[in-house]
């Protein structure tokens, strides 16, 4: 039976859709479930388009193991993908999912990580730090904010006259080129 993957985003979910892609009529995984904590999220739509199982959970739902893990067990997911998920994972979570649990993060950490830098955040303190290179990490995910083993980095060269908007288009590139594959190294390394 292939693997099953849950995605936990909050926003547009372009890696979503890229992992998506990746894994529709593929032999070794699919993804089963979307969830993600904003109700409005644009994930959402692209879990519907997909016909892929979409729930909005609140933050609430998202902290309680009698709630998440029946939901995840439903869908026998046994590998779980933060694609610009914002929030903290629980302890329940990391302990039920070891190794299971993949996020993605726009810059290289431990540069530019930690609580509160997420997403636009990460792009303009690159900025203002005039950093000539940038790129992202693929990393296990502990109960710390972008502080698991790292799997997988790659850069990007920035120009003095990048934006902050550039340096974000830059950057999400990479992203899509990378996520889904690794997340299948990591499933098959995990067989
Ligand atoms: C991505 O750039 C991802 O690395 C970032 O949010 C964006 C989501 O874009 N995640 C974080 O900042 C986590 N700390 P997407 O919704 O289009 O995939």
């Amino acid at each position: 039976m292939p693997h099953s993957i849950a995605i936990f985003a909050s926003g547009s979910g372009s890696n979503a859709e890229q992992i998506i892609q990746h894994f529709t009529d593929h032999p070794l995984a699919k993804v089963t479930l979307i969830l993600s904590n904003k109700a409005e999220a644009y994930v959402l739509t692209r879990a519907k388009k997909h016909k892929i199982e979409g729930r909005y959970l609140s933050n609430a739902e998202f902290k309680d193991p009698d709630y998440l893990l029946p939901l995840l067990k439903e869908y026998q997911v046994d590998m779980i993908a933060l694609a610009g998920y914002l929030q903290l994972i629980p302890e329940f979570l990391v302990q039920a999912f070891p190794k299971r649990i993949l996020n993605i993060h726009p810059a290289l950490l431990p540069q530019y990580g930690g609580k509160g830098m997420y997403g636009s955040r990460v792009h303009q303190a690159v900025f203002n730090n005039y950093e000539k290179v940038s790129g992202m990490t693929i990393h296990y995910v502990d109960a710390e904010y972008d502080e698991g083993q790292i799997i997988f980095q790659d850069k990007v060269a920035l120009h003095s006259a990048d934006t902050p908007d550039i340096i974000a288009k830059k950057v999400l590139e990479l992203e899509h080129k990378h996520y889904a594959r690794v997340i299948e190294e990591v499933i098959k390394g995990n067989e």
